[in-house]
């Protein structure tokens, strides 16, 4: 498998079924405590902003199944914007959003999915007051070329286009242990055993090998948020949650 050219859209086509079981396995369920984390870190940062009754347009990009998504839809309304809020779920794999459309949240009338690429927005410019991407920010590296930087810079002018003046990013994100000791053990486990666990019970083996080596192959928290004030975010910062093997990142546009 060539890492560069590696079709991840046809990846997630295979894996779909499986893709949250081998989440919470590989994770040891630590993913579903890191998207929780993530959506009352940001919840409670919205709050002190006393917006209450304004209405919002909230987008999910690489929605997946949607498990962050559904998490951040009842955090907002408890926040308690305008009712005729706007509510997007988004991603470029058909059969992810298929399975994403069976979750309850989306019986909700405001709550909409766009099946696009992140890099082509169907979106005005300035038009959204926060955006999140959990733990599909490496995959925006992915492309099928090899300037793989280039289509990442491409992707977040996008996001930042189509963001409000003094909206949010907000990205949780696989990232790398600070202490060395923990990045080795965790590395191991990534390469070694946990992705062999979901290659077993998906039977897809590319898509495995293409996502653990996204892992390692992706910046380190402070490299991440020099890239995000060269697109021209402000107030770029991150929190670091379970010994940095994962980051939330925050910046303003
Ligand atoms: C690792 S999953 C994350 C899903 C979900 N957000 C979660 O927390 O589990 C990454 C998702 O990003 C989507 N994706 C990858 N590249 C994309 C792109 N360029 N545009 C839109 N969606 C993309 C994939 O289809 C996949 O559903």
């Amino acid at each position: 498998m060539d890492y560069l050219k590696y079709n991840l859209k046809q990846g997630y086509r295979k894996i779909n079924a499986f893709y949250e079981l081998n989440n919470h396995l590989m994770t040891f369920g630590l993913d579903i405590y890191w998207r929780k984390k993530a959506s009352t870190t940001i919840s409670k940062l919205l709050s002190k902003e006393n917006n209450y009754n304004k209405k919002i347009v909230y987008c999910d990009f690489c929605i997946g199944t949607g498990e962050f998504f559904e998490l951040m839809f009842n955090k907002l309304t408890e926040i308690q914007y305008d009712k005729k809020s706007i509510f997007i779920g988004l991603d470029f794999s058909y059969e992810m959003i298929a399975r994403a459309k069976k979750k309850k949240v989306f019986s909700n009338h405001n709550v909409s999915l766009i099946l696009a690429d992140v890099g082509f927005l169907p979106l005005k410019n300035n038009s959204v007051d926060f955006i999140t991407i959990s733990l599909g920010i490496r995959n925006l590296r992915n492309p099928n070329d090899i300037n793989h930087n280039n289509i990442f810079a491409h992707r977040f002018n996008e996001i930042y286009r189509v963001m409000k003046d003094g909206g949010y990013f907000f990205g949780l994100e696989t990232s790398r242990p600070p202490n060395k000791i923990i990045r080795k053990i965790s590395d191991f486990l990534t390469l070694y055993i946990l992705t062999n666990i979901a290659k077993i019970l998906s039977g897809d083996f590319d898509t495995y090998t293409y996502l653990a080596k996204s892992i390692i192959d992706f910046f380190e928290p402070d490299q991440f948020k020099n890239f995000l004030l060269s697109i021209g975010f402000k107030n770029v910062h991150y929190y670091l949650f379970t010994f940095g093997i994962v980051a939330l990142h925050i910046a303003k546009k």
